[in-house]
């Protein structure tokens, strides 16, 4: 059976790199229209080049009368990783009970919050972040019919106005949005619980947690309450088991498996809501974690190799796809058997 996407229009958030990039390619592969957001423009410019994309011509227009419209300038220092920050800085991997590593790497968030224009704000403001490639190359505002596209859009996962601007961009280009793929996360404090500041605990929450409720309200008010559609949430293994230094991003990722089962209750039969929960994936940003500690995770698992993006993205084509259209609430473990090696706890 192979698994398609045609005619659907999906929506990745964290798409210019790693897991969510690698969905975006499969998502496009299977012949869906795919828009890519992320918060640096210029990443997002060159992860939709990757995908076969007109780098000129693949950013996404503002939807008429959307706040969050910006000249495509971006900010000062934007984008620069800072201490903390999106820089790669892999955790170190946990034990799992008994000595193996079986940790996702630490998402470090960027220091620097992008800005937004709130709605009803000032016509004609900056939005620092936001770029939506006016002036640009583009193809036709809507598109041609039957012909897939992938284009992109600067949004913060965490802001709900820019994920309104984003999904209003879509349904303006696209008419649509099928599937919502919550895939941005951030974890801003790598360390024990008791080290964790309010600034950080609160900006974990609202990429990770808030976000995803966001970005789905947005999905299901612009379009998915009229035409259905998939929400696809990336939670983690540590959202599932504890992680040495990663407590406050797994207890987000915790409640992203609830928001999940919670979501599937309330918006079916309309919309499907599923989870996939990755384990240690080699992504640039867990480069350091797999560098240092990879062998050993791999050692310790029944599948003897740490995850590569495109084992997630496979487990996401299905669930996104009509293969899976009586699974919802349901959060898949994609973790090469890390949660089942055994605990050394009995
Ligand atoms: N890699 C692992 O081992 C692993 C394991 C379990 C779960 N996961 C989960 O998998 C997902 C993807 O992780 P990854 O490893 O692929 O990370 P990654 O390689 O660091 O990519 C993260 C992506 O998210 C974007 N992003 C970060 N903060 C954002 C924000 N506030 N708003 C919008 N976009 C944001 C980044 O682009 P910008 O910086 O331009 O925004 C980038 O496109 C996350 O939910 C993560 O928790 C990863």
């Amino acid at each position: 059976m192979e698994i398609r996407l045609d005619g659907k229009v999906a929506l990745v958030t964290g798409a210019s790199r790693g897991i969510g990039l690698a969905i975006a390619a499969r998502m496009a592969e299977a012949g869906a229209s795919v828009v890519l957001t992320a918060r640096k423009p210029d990443e997002l410019r060159q992860a939709a080049a990757s995908l076969g994309a007109d780098p000129e011509g693949s950013a996404l227009p503002a939807a008429p009368g959307a706040t969050g419209a910006s000249t495509g300038e971006r900010p000062p220092g934007g984008g620069t990783p800072t201490p903390g920050g999106d820089a790669a800085h892999g955790a170190p991997g946990s034990e799992a009970g008994h000595g193996a590593p079986r940790s996702e790497a630490g998402h470090g968030a960027s220091g620097r919050e992008m800005g937004h224009v709130p709605p009803g704000g000032d016509a004609g403001h900056v939005a620092p972040g936001l770029e939506t490639g006016t002036g640009g190359a583009l193809p036709a505002p809507s598109g041609v019919p039957g012909v897939p596209a992938v284009v992109w859009f600067a949004a913060n996962a965490g802001e709900p106005d820019q994920a309104e601007a984003c999904i209003a961009a879509t349904v303006a280009r696209f008419g649509r949005l099928d599937v919502l793929v919550n895939n941005a996360a951030t974890n801003p404090h790598y360390g024990p619980l008791m080290g964790i500041d309010a600034g950080q605990a609160a900006k974990t929450v609202q990429v990770n947690q808030y976000g995803v409720l966001a970005w789905t309200q947005a999905a299901w008010r612009a379009s998915m309450a009229e035409r259905g559609g998939v929400v696809l949430n990336i939670s983690s293994v540590g959202g599932l088991s504890p992680e040495p230094g990663m407590g406050w991003y797994g207890v987000t990722k915790a409640a992203v498996v609830h928001l999940t089962r919670q979501l599937a209750a309330e918006l079916g039969p309309t919309v499907r809501v599923n989870a996939i929960a990755p384990g240690l994936v080699r992504t640039a940003f867990a480069r350091v974690l797999v560098d240092d500690h990879g062998d050993r995770v791999a050692a310790h698992l029944p599948l003897r190799r740490i995850g590569e993006p495109d084992d997630v993205a496979t487990a996401a084509l299905f669930l996104a796809s009509d293969a899976a259209s009586w699974i919802t609430g349901a959060t898949l473990v994609v973790d090469g058997g890390a949660l089942s090696t055994p605990s050394g706890g009995v």
